[in-house]
């Protein structure tokens, strides 16, 4: 999991610094190895819209380039616990920071059936949201829906048509997933953070993202606009 680390520190002098940020306590457990081994690295249990924060601690001001490899990772993926894949009956967590915040399971459990419907249909891309949110709602009168292999079998009563090659629940999956982290807000609220700490002639680069297309298009737009924002404000430029 650490690769991304190692192959920037192999590219950094000697006194080169990497600050890494990851919300998963579990991401920066395992990478107390590297960082034991590495005095030019430090790791922080903090999102990537905290940088700033992060920066002001460590007292650096500016910072010659931004990585922002931002998703899901295998460990997350592949852990039944974490509750993020259908491939699992595991408990219906889904949070990248399992330190705080509302799971899906709590989600489903007070989300209004307009809410839920909104997350699976605008997150998720999904045509039978409707229909979904509302199987979910009158389930939860029976009882609670709270693992992965109850959702994903509720979901797939409901969705009528199958894609080739996926599971029924995938869209539904992946936009409670979206909801449950704050996928769209992190970003929007992290992209212009960076931006603000770069130095002049600094690279900021995004790697890996997992939201759907049009979710893709709507952080992309408001990128586009934030960017252009911290460029006029850094140049000082008027409305
Ligand atoms: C694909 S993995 C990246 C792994 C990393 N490049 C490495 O080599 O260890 C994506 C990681 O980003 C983290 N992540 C996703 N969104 C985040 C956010 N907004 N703030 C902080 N970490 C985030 C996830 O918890 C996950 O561990």
């Amino acid at each position: 999991m650490a690769a991304t680390r190692r192959a920037i520190l192999a590219q950094l002098g000697p006194q080169g610094r990497l600050i890494a940020l990851d919300r998963d306590p579990a991401a920066i457990a395992a990478g107390q190895e590297l960082l034991a081994s590495d005095p030019r690295l430090s790791l922080w249990h903090a999102p990537f819209s905290a940088l700033a924060r992060v920066l002001d601690e460590l007292q650096v001001g500016q910072v010659d380039g931004v990585l922002m490899d931002i998703g899901v990772s295998s460990p997350q993926l592949d852990t039944p616990e974490r509750g993020m894949s259908f491939r699992f009956d595991a408990p219906l967590d889904m949070r990248m920071d399992t330190t705080q915040g509302e799971t899906a399971a709590d989600f489903l459990a007070r989300g209004s059936q307009t809410e839920i419907e909104r997350v699976i249909r605008d997150y998720g891309e999904e045509r039978f949201a409707h229909a979904i949110a509302k199987a979910l709602v009158a389930a939860r009168l029976e009882r609670s829906i709270s693992t992965t292999g109850e959702l994903a079998t509720l979901v797939a009563q409901v969705v009528r048509t199958r894609e080739p090659g996926q599971h029924p629940a995938t869209r539904s999956f992946q936009a409670l997933r979206i909801h449950v982290n704050a996928e769209l807000e992190e970003l929007s609220l992290s992209i212009p953070a960076a931006i603000d700490r770069l130095a002049d002639g600094g690279r900021l680069a995004r790697d890996q993202l997992s939201l759907s297309g049009r979710s893709h298009r709507q952080a992309g737009a408001a990128r586009s606009s934030d960017a252009g924002a911290a460029a006029q404000r850094r140049a000082g430029a008027g409305g």
